[in-house]
């Protein structure tokens, strides 16, 4: 019996957002392993192209900061996997204003954008699982990202809203949480928090990075993406506006 058929994913078809890398790419070739049909969409057309090519899946080249272009948009899929994003680090008063617009853009108003464009299908269906990779950043704070750390609060609200709307149509809304993943935005920040914090890089991961959580190391994407892998499936049909902590113990404190 193949994995596809035990999780009951075979023949689903997911989006995406921001699956050329990292997480994103993780839950593409984990969803593609159990037989779902995905659509990578992503800004970054070649690297799109090519995880796609790796799974048997689709590229959806776009650009989450273009929200018009989003505004009229039907999105037929059973899964959607809420999960571009970027990072910026800065304190607060030198904060740039334009980037503080693209983050809030890609990683809320992007997906409220996505998720109406999928409900009436889902509805339709009765069955949908949207699933929104909030963050740590999206039940603590730390200085110096008060864009990211707002918009993945926005995101938190936006699953319990969709969660308590789509529960009665068979479809489900969680957020998954994790703390520091081994992916190319961690490795981009790391220059800027030695900056901002007055450390040398070398020291980023285990006095920054690694001091609230009691596992000692970075999550690993297939981590996150086994357990987006189950909220996808149908076995987690009653899991509905929650937020799955992934962080070695860090929201413990
Ligand atoms: N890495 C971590 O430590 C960590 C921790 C908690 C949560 N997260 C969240 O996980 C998600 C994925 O992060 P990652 O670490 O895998 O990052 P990543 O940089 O490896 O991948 C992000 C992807 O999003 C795409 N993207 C960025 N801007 C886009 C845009 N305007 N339009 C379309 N696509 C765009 C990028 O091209 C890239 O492929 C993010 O929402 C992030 O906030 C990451």
């Amino acid at each position: 019996m193949s994995q596809g058929a035990e999780q009951g994913l075979a023949g689903k078809r997911a989006v995406i957002t921001g699956g050329a890398s990292g997480i994103g790419a993780a839950c593409a070739a984990a969803l593609a392993e159990q037989g779902v049909k995905v659509r990578v969409a992503d800004v970054n057309a070649e690297a799109a192209e090519r995880v796609a090519a790796e799974i048997g899946g689709e590229a959806w080249v776009i650009d989450f900061t273009d929200t018009d272009a989003q505004a009229e948009l039907s999105l037929d899929t059973d899964i959607l996997i809420n999960n571009a994003g970027i990072q910026h680090v800065s304190p607060i008063q030198d904060f740039d204003y334009a980037k503080y617009r693209r983050i809030m853009a890609i990683m809320l108003d992007s997906p409220f954008l996505l998720i109406r464009a999928a409900l009436p299908g889902m509805y339709e269906r009765g069955y949908g699982r949207v699933i929104n990779i909030s963050s740590v950043h999206g039940l603590r704070a730390s200085p110096f990202k008060s864009a990211y750390v707002a918009a993945k609060h926005g995101l938190e609200g936006l699953s319990k809203v969709t969660a308590l709307e789509g529960g009665p149509h068979g479809v489900t809304s969680n957020c998954v949480n994790p703390g520091y993943v081994r992916t190319p935005l961690v490795e981009k920040q790391i220059a800027d928090q030695a900056r901002v914090h007055g450390i040398p890089e070398s020291d980023v991961v285990e006095k920054i990075m690694l001091t609230e959580s009691a596992v000692k190391r970075l999550v690993e994407p297939a981590e996150v993406a086994s357990l987006v892998t189950w909220l996808a499936s149908p076995v987690a049909g009653m899991v509905n506006g929650a937020s799955y902590t992934m962080d070695g113990g860090w929201t413990s404190r």
